[in-house]
């Protein structure tokens, strides 16, 4: 196939040379590189390390214990695994919770393919598990414009064939269908793609977003250089805003300032809506953007609590702990559309073994479900502990072997993906458009929350989504906050900080 013309390209820039020279390991939104040793070999990617450069919080077992009496309900089994495993200010959602009763979760995905695979199902799995967990509000962001301003930026400012906006859409399209497939509730989620939905409110917080952020802070945090293309450089402010639930006020009842009817109650956004706090689970590569929203977000016109964060590890390749799973590569990942055999293929083929060369040598000297990948996608799924840990040390001890391992892998994937296509068979353009639809969302949050709603002063709490009035015109009555206001928020930020500081501490000794 020839190139197709480039249309409208900026100057080609040289590309670097992309010599296997050592180098550190390599983290950000775009970009997943474990560490380069001198022998040029690639190295398993160093979590802990991770929570350093980055400085979040390591998820602890104070947390689930935390988690577990706040909702009832044991920890999920994704944490108890440890592949979420950071977090920044989860403790404060809880106690958000437990008081008064709501938050807002927000995730997202990329659509760089049509096709999603398994490992981009598990962070969405966990993400609905929490929702049912709390009955709260979901908002899922597909980020189509991103996908595609990556991609020209990757392709140096060419636009080639198949990576127009409308691409882009259309893979948005074709996820957000795998998406509802993982069985999300439409009454309280809202999906969106970012080529349909922007505009309005939304709109208006990305624009004063845009305001707080300078070239140095922005090219600081991703590593723009001057032949990154504006709409990449200027992109994270949606990413960003897309955690303020003032952005949606239609999902909360309230309305928006859109075309073509302008409501003039809604001309200014609503501050109430500023107050609700969120939760944002994702893979920890997301965490440069959340970085961003945190250090701003209480400098908004209306300011809004620091978003909380819950992170993920990356879901292993087929090939074990060094990759992770890659749409690019169909050999290190199971893709939701594969058949059966193709999966038991897959798996026997590629899926990693920590098992011994022979079979009598893994009698002998036992297994390493730690580098297992058969092993570690069962980890995935099995929620009951002792069992797991049942089959971890059966397989140390060699009487499991590599073959029975993959086996029983092998039905517990081929059963979650027909399970998962025959429900994907029932996404139907207007099942998927129920989802996109700005609405409001029905949910009933924690039922006993410790403070009632009229006892709470911030206009977001206690029972309900009728805890947002029905959109009675609020414009004016709530103006801008006071310097004041924005003091003792400031001074109730510094306070709040300095006791995560001091848990943290608690935690390491
Ligand atoms: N940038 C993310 C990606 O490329 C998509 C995304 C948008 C996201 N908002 C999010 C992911 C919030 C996690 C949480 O996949």
């Amino acid at each position: 196939m020839t190139a197709p013309p480039p249309v409208g390209a900026p100057p080609a820039v040289e590309k670097e040379k992309d010599e296997r020279k050592p180098a550190k390991q390599k983290i950000d939104p775009w970009n997943v590189a474990g560490e380069v040793d001198e022998g040029g070999n690639v190295k398993a990617i160093d979590y802990d390390r991770l929570i350093e450069d980055f400085g979040v919080q390591p998820l602890t077992r104070a947390h689930l214990d935390r988690f577990e009496k706040v909702t009832g309900k044991p920890a999920h089994r994704l944490m108890r695994r440890k592949l979420f495993f950071s977090h920044r200010d989860f403790d404060k959602i809880l106690d958000y919770y437990e008081q008064h009763g709501q938050f807002m979760l927000y995730t997202g995905r990329g659509p760089s393919s049509g096709s999603m695979h398994l490992g981009h199902t598990v962070p969405f799995l966990f993400t609905k598990e929490l929702q049912e967990l709390f009955d709260v509000p979901l908002v899922i962001m597909l980020t189509d414009d991103e996908k595609f301003l990556h991609t020209r930026n990757k392709n140096e400012g060419q636009m080639k064939a198949g990576s127009a906006p409308e691409d882009f859409l259309n893979f948005a399209h074709d996820n957000a269908r795998d998406i509802i497939a993982l069985g999300f509730d439409p009454k309280k989620t809202f999906m969106y793609s970012d080529y349909e939905f922007l505009g309005g409110h939304f709109y208006r917080n990305v624009s004063e977003f845009e305001s707080m952020v300078t070239y140095n802070q922005a090219s600081g945090a991703f590593g723009f250089n001057e032949s990154t293309n504006i709409g990449l450089i200027s992109f994270m402010a949606k990413q960003c805003v897309a955690a303020f639930p003032s952005s949606y006020p239609d999902l909360f009842g309230l309305p928006d300032y859109r075309a073509p009817d302008y409501d003039s109650s809604a001309k200014r956004r609503h501050k109430e809506l500023a107050s609700i706090p969120c939760l944002i689970p994702c893979a920890i590569d997301q965490e440069p953007y959340f970085r961003m929203v945190r250090d701003r977000s209480e400098r908004m016109h209306d300011p809004h609590p620091k978003p909380a964060l819950i992170m993920s590890k990356f879901l292993t390749a087929l090939q074990g702990p060094g990759g992770k799973m890659s749409a690019s590569d169909p050999n290190s990942a199971i893709f939701m559309s594969d058949s059966p055999a193709q999966i038991k293929n897959k798996i026997n083929k590629h899926a990693f073994s920590g098992g011994q060369q022979t079979e009598e040598e893994h009698r002998r000297l036992g297994g390493n479900p730690d580098v297992d990948v058969a092993f570690t996608y069962l980890s995935y799924f099995l929620e009951d502990d002792a069992e797991l840990e049942d089959l971890a040390k059966r397989y140390r001890a060699g009487e499991i072997l590599t073959g029975e391992m993959k086996a029983k892998c092998i039905s517990f994937v081929q059963g979650f993906v027909a399970d998962f296509q025959k429900r994907r068979e029932g996404v139907t353009e207007e099942v998927m458009r129920e989802f996109m639809r700005p609405r409001r969302l029905v949910y009933g949050g924690n039922p006993n929350p410790v403070k009632k709603q009229k006892e709470s002063s911030d206009g977001w709490a206690g029972a309900g989504s009728e805890a947002v009035g029905g959109g009675e015109g609020k414009e004016g009555k709530e103006g801008r906050g006071t310097k004041g206001e924005r003091k003792a928020a400031k001074l109730a930020e510094k306070k709040a900080e300095k006791e995560a500081e001091k848990l943290a501490l608690r935690e390491k000794s």
